[in-house]
């Protein structure tokens, strides 16, 4: 077990993007995958290239753009979801076909309709069809953890015999406690002829807060790849996180075993930090390892403690996971050189024009503001991660009196040309998020808006969420600026802007 090594596969661009409300545009998960691979993952799971034209397009863009790590597709059991995924890894420098299907009985009764012969065939030959076109492949059994252990080792056995080298056992619904799927893995380990030819892989769920210790036990039983989300996102109650797996392994290595562990953990804060910009999920103050709190101490106790000895109240250090003290980097007299250099200690890979227009971005925003921090560079760059934009503000003006009542009115670039419209509200932003709304020309509803000032002090930036429905699906936007009345008419258009993206790849897909 010393020394043996665990290898991390992520899955915040397919799982992680499956978080209700998330939709991410193809240039916002090309940062996040080369963040995961900066960060050390072996295997990024880009997205499900046959779910839609967009994921098809990210997917394809992330094998062509990202090195350092192996690139993935997600696909059903059969030959064109194979397919699909083969088209769109063609760019990729190492590629790994994941190709999954239910076997547990209620799975294959009510969902597939299928019995389990129907599914050991079927296995079989999406794996005859697979062979020789990927570097890799990855055989999932949806609803693992709920299958009968017998047909689950048969069902692994074909896999193997079909070329798949790594084996993984989802527990779909988050239904397993650590003892019992620490078992299932030594059955497996113990039952599946040809297992020593495979890496035996855990996907676990959190629908019972449950997930990290079900890794963690699978690890123990035999388990040998972990796959994960940054921040937990993912279906319903969300996957592991890859910050909470890494760092139990690394703190408790006398109890799990001196693994080797490719995560370079001072990126964990940084990696959380994008990822929650980019989807519009927020980390909890309290979660584990990246949450705010994650290193405060509030009792009179606790902080003696703590100043005492950091070992009396910590685990872990904040620096171990690149929790440091947000720190002033730059001011209005910063030059570009300094500039560029902080924007690639964030983690950013940006070209020569990128850096020029932030730079001036940059300027424009210390003439307003006297202190640049982190999350003030972050929040530009972000801005910047271009795609195309059906609908941009022309001109937005409001003003409202002592009283609440507010006039605003706006006028949009949009598809069809330009379109003005004004509303009168509850206060400035009720009133331009209303203009809005008359003016894109698309029926959108506003789901959920919160607004935070991003850094401390009176000039801080204020970054603006929302989530609005349209045709009955959610998407979000974010926007950033020193004034909270523009930062949240830019959100709302950004998340506009995403709809109208959606919109027209799928158009282009037909
Ligand atoms: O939760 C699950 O079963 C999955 C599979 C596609 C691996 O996400
Ligand atoms: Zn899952």
């Amino acid at each position: 077990m010393n020394g043996e090594r665990i290898y991390f596969f992520d899955t915040t661009l397919r799982d992680g993007e499956q978080t209700p409300g998330v939709s991410l545009q193809t240039p916002e998960k090309v940062e996040i995958a080369q963040n995961l691979a900066k960060l050390g993952i072996d295997v990024i799971e880009a997205g499900f290239p046959a779910a839609s034209p967009g994921d098809f397009e990210a997917v394809k863009t992330i094998a062509e753009q990202v090195t350092g790590a192996t690139i993935c597709g997600l696909a059903r059991c059969n030959t064109e979801d194979i397919q699909q995924v083969a088209h769109a890894l063609q760019g990729a420098k190492r590629s790994r076909l994941h190709t999954f299907i239910a076997t547990s009985d209620i799975h294959l009764e009510y969902k597939l309709k299928m019995t389990k012969e129907a599914c050991l065939d079927r296995v079989k030959e999406c794996l005859a069809f697979a062979a020789g076109k990927f570097d890799e492949i990855e055989f999932s059994a949806e609803d693992a953890s709920r299958t009968d252990l017998d047909f689950l080792c048969r069902v692994f056995e074909v896999a193997i015999e079909g070329g798949a080298t790594v084996l993984n056992v989802p527990d779909t619904v988050g239904y397993m406690t650590p003892i019992e799927f620490g078992n299932i893995i030594t059955y497996i380990k113990d039952h599946v002829k040809g297992i020593e030819k495979a890496i035996i892989s855990v996907h676990c769920h959190d629908d019972l807060g449950l997930a990290n210790a079900n890794t963690l036990a699978a690890i123990e039983a035999g388990a040998r790849q972990v796959e994960c989300t940054v921040n937990g996102l993912g279906e319903r109650a969300g996957n592991v996180s890859v910050e909470e797996v890494t760092m139990a392994l690394i703190t408790r290595k006398d109890c799990y075993g001196d693994f080797k562990i490719p995560i370079d953990t001072k990126q964990l804060t940084r990696v959380s930090k994008i990822v929650a910009k980019l989807t519009g999920v927020a980390v909890a103050p309290n979660k584990a390892i990246v949450g705010a709190n994650a290193f405060a101490h509030e009792s009179g106790i606790h902080q003696h403690g703590v100043l005492s000895h950091p070992g009396t109240y910590e685990i872990m250090t904040p620096e171990s996971v690149g929790a440091g003290e947000t720190n002033i980097v730059l001011g209005k007299h910063s030059g570009r050189h300094a500039f560029e250099e902080h924007v690639s200690q964030l983690g950013f890979t940006l070209g020569e024009e990128k850096i020029n227009m932030l730079f001036t971005k940059f300027k424009e925003l210390a003439d307003r503001k006297k202190h640049i921090y982190d999350e003030d560079v972050m929040a530009l760059v972000m801005d910047t991660l271009d795609y195309q934009k059906a609908i941009t503000v022309v001109h937005h003006h409001y003003h409202s009196n002592e009283s609440g009542y507010a006039y605003a009115d706006i006028r949009l670039h949009t598809p069809t040309g330009l379109s003005e419209d004004a509303a009168v509200g509850d206060g400035p932003v009720d009133a331009s998020l209303k203009a809005v709304e008359r003016a894109i020309g698309i029926p959108v509803s506003l789901k959920d808006y919160h607004i935070r000032a991003l850094t401390a002090g009176k000039d801080a930036l204020g970054e603006a969420i929302v989530k609005v429905e349209h045709e009955g699906v959610l998407y979000h936007g974010r926007g950033v600026s020193t004034d909270i009345i523009t930062s949240s008419v830019n959100a709302y258009i950004n998340a506009v802007n995403s709809i109208y993206l959606t919109k027209e790849l799928e158009e282009g897909a037909h």
